[in-house]
């Protein structure tokens, strides 16, 4: 069985932590995302995986080069413009086998249970078999009608209030029969959702829905990027890439020096050679990527630090994203909210209002408000 994941778009709602990252390899716990992905197709017993790529494609290549080193064989296909959901799948037909295929949205963590789905897509004799989730809100969102067998009715764009019907929505996971590909044209953008499938619909194609109640959330805006953290902190999903809590709640890796005048209350995960000075504070869900240095009287809060950010003195940090390089200099209190692009230097004493988004390499004045970038 292969599994195609697409990692070509531009992550444009997750900026800037995506301007220099492709949101494939955003730091999850401290792992890039795409590792969580791999983990969960393995637990399944799929390896062999084709990316389909397009937006910043080096840094996947550099890290997991030929996947034997996860476990799986990765084959790299990058599309020279954006083909869409669908256009992506096509262009890597030739490297499909003819059989039964997977395909995943490359930003979403779910428990998924891809060989449960698999039986469904098999007994129902199915062209496609999309997962569904549940979600509390339906009208913001593209919902999936079935009927009892589970086959798909209706396809229903933010339906009004009194016309919710169900409250699932496309969980962006496929298992798909090779015939769909002479349906999707070639070398142009097309997508799955607005193209391929309703179409299948209209020529009566068996495409089924298979609802699941798990764990999911795509890592899409900054929001839900934190959420996972945080969930994933508190297990309210289990991620076998971190484990279960140790008892303190404290995930440690080597070569931390925390100063005994420290305080960590979990669940908090330290990189490899966190640095905590006298009196520093990280209260968790937060998560320090490697050689994140915290001064005397720091207190971090319901925070994700990417690699080596420095925060000096008195400096606060409360539920945000902070990029990699980052400086948040003395007594500089960043609010609840606020997305810290790569490289950015926050000035001694400055306030990074709630909510603002600093593009990376910014130098801050004293007062920084929303939207700032
Ligand atoms: P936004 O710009 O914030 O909407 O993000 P996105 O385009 O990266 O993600 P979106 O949620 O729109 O797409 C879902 C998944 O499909 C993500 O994993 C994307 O990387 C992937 N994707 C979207 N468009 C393309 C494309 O044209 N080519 C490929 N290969 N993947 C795509």
């Amino acid at each position: 069985m292969k599994a195609v994941i697409l990692v070509g778009g531009e992550g444009t709602r997750l900026r800037p932590m995506t301007i220099h990252t492709p949101k494939a390899m955003v730091p999850v716990v401290n792992r890039p995302f795409l590792e969580h992905m791999i983990e969960h197709l393995k637990a399944h017993q799929i390896r062999d995986i084709i990316l389909a790529l397009g937006y910043l494609p080096r840094p996947i290549q550099a890290h997991f080069n030929d996947g034997l080193a996860f476990g799986v064989k990765l084959t790299y296909i990058v599309e020279d413009t954006p083909l869409g959901t669908a256009g992506a799948v096509q262009n890597v037909a030739s490297h499909l086998d003819g059989e039964t295929f997977l395909v995943l949205n490359g930003d979403v963590f779910s428990d998924l249970d891809l060989t449960a789905m698999l039986a469904f897509h098999r007994e129902k004799k199915a062209m496609v078999t999309i997962a569904l989730t549940p979600v509390d809100d339906p009208t913001r969102y593209g919902v999936v009608e079935t009927g009892s067998e589970g086959r798909v009715l209706r396809f229903v764009e933010k339906p009004p209030r009194e016309e919710v019907t169900t409250n699932l929505i496309n969980a962006g996971a496929y298992f798909l029969e090779p015939q769909i590909l002479s349906h999707i044209p070639k070398g142009v953008f097309y997508m799955f959702e607005q193209g391929l499938f309703p179409l299948l619909l209209s020529l009566g194609a068996p495409v089924y829905g298979y609802p699941s109640q798990g764990y999911w959330i795509d890592i899409g805006t900054p929001e839900k990027y934190l959420a996972l953290n945080r969930d994933i902190l508190q297990g309210r999903t289990f991620c076998p890439a971190l484990g279960r809590s140790p008892l303190n709640g404290l995930w440690l890796a080597e070569g931390c020096e925390i100063s005994p005048l420290a305080r960590v209350s979990g669940p908090v995960v330290l990189g490899e050679g966190c640095v905590l000075g006298a009196e520093a504070y990280v209260r968790g869900p937060a998560v320090l990527g490697p050689g994140c240095r915290l001064g005397q009287q720091v207190m971090v809060e319901e925070a994700v630090l990417w690699r080596e950010v420095t925060v000096k003195d008195g400096a606060i940090i409360r539920g945000s994203i902070v990029g990699r390089g980052s400086i948040i200099e003395k007594g500089s209190l960043v609010e609840a909210g606020s997305v810290l692009g790569d490289g950015v230097t926050v000035e001694r004493g400055s306030r990074v209002e709630s909510g603002t988004r600093l593009w990376p390499e910014i130098w801050t004045g004293p007062k920084v408000s929303q939207g700032q970038d």
